[in-house]
């Protein structure tokens, strides 16, 4: 783990206390060179176990291990300097009791020195998120749509179209923050439970595909980017379209290597003039 500077980097008490105030800016972050590119417009790296999908070409989230995540959480530490770092805790490292979380828990903030970890669940992970956060662990929750529990929800609609499932969402996201949780992820809801559950916790909301209602928004970087091919989901914002320029770029490598112009001699080492040759000789 690389020596941080503290003093630099936006604290959990400083993302809390941004609550109705200013939006937070927040993406996932998976390596440290995407880490470095984002860090100074963004105040919260989240080390998402999408990374399973994005990265791994997993067909969800519930392949991911801790190890991954560690590895993970531990580059975007290292390659960034602003933000804080929030790391996903995957699926079976932390549902089983609070006893278990903690233990994982402690692995990843000692391992890869992020500011707090992330889990999903509500009313059921509340007493979970208070074991932690009274042990010195920053939680963020994450309600609503959630990804690692995709076989009992039968996949990844959006939430809390219905009243009943809508209010069994305020609760979960009261529920967290009630058990200390600093903030908290929403997502796949419609634009009025978004608007609710904000209303209804004293903590940042952050939506994901949850309207412009929250406290914040985080996006999966290479969703935004153009650089996760399969489909764009509608909540998404294409901010550039970088898979084309890349096929473009090593098409073009391609050509110049089987053609012989690439390495060209500005790419080649040269010999050194020998010893004892030239002046006087
Ligand atoms: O895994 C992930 O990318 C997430 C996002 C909602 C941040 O949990």
């Amino acid at each position: 783990m690389s020596a941080v500077d503290r003093r630099k980097r936006i604290s959990v008490p400083e993302i809390q206390a941004r609550k109705g105030g200013e939006p937070i800016v927040s993406l996932t972050a998976y390596s440290a060179p995407m880490a470095s590119f984002l860090d100074p417009h963004t105040d919260m790296f989240i080390v998402g176990d999408s990374v399973g999908m994005v990265l791994y070409g997993l067909d969800s989230t519930l392949g991911v291990t801790l190890g991954m995540m560690i590895s993970h959480g531990a580059a975007v530490v290292r390659g960034s300097q602003r933000a804080c770092v929030v790391v996903d805790m995957p699926f079976g490292s932390y549902q089983q009791s609070p006893e278990k979380a903690f233990r994982s828990a402690a692995k990843v903030m000692r391992w890869t020195g992020c500011d707090a970890v992330k889990l999903e669940g509500g009313t059921e992970m509340a007493e979970t998120v208070q074991f932690l956060v009274a042990r010195g662990i920053p939680v963020m929750g994450h309600v609503g749509l959630m990804p690692q529990s995709v076989n009992q929800l039968g996949g990844y609609r959006a939430r809390g179209r219905g009243r009943g499932e809508a209010r069994r969402i305020i609760a979960d996201a009261c529920a967290v923050a009630d058990a200390g949780a600093f903030s908290v992820v929403v997502e796949g809801v419609v634009e009025p439970l978004a608007r609710e559950v904000t209303s209804a916790v004293a903590i940042p909301t952050i939506g994901i595909g949850a309207s412009a209602e929250c406290d914040g928004q985080v996006l999966v970087t290479e969703d935004m980017l153009g650089l996760f091919a399969d489909f764009t989901p509608k909540f998404v914002r294409r901010y550039a379209d970088l898979g084309p320029q890349i096929s473009k770029a090593v098409a073009e490598y391609a050509s110049d290597v089987k053609a012989r112009r690439f390495p060209g001699p500005e790419n080649c080492f040269r010999e050194l003039p020998a010893k004892g040759k030239g002046k006087g000789k």
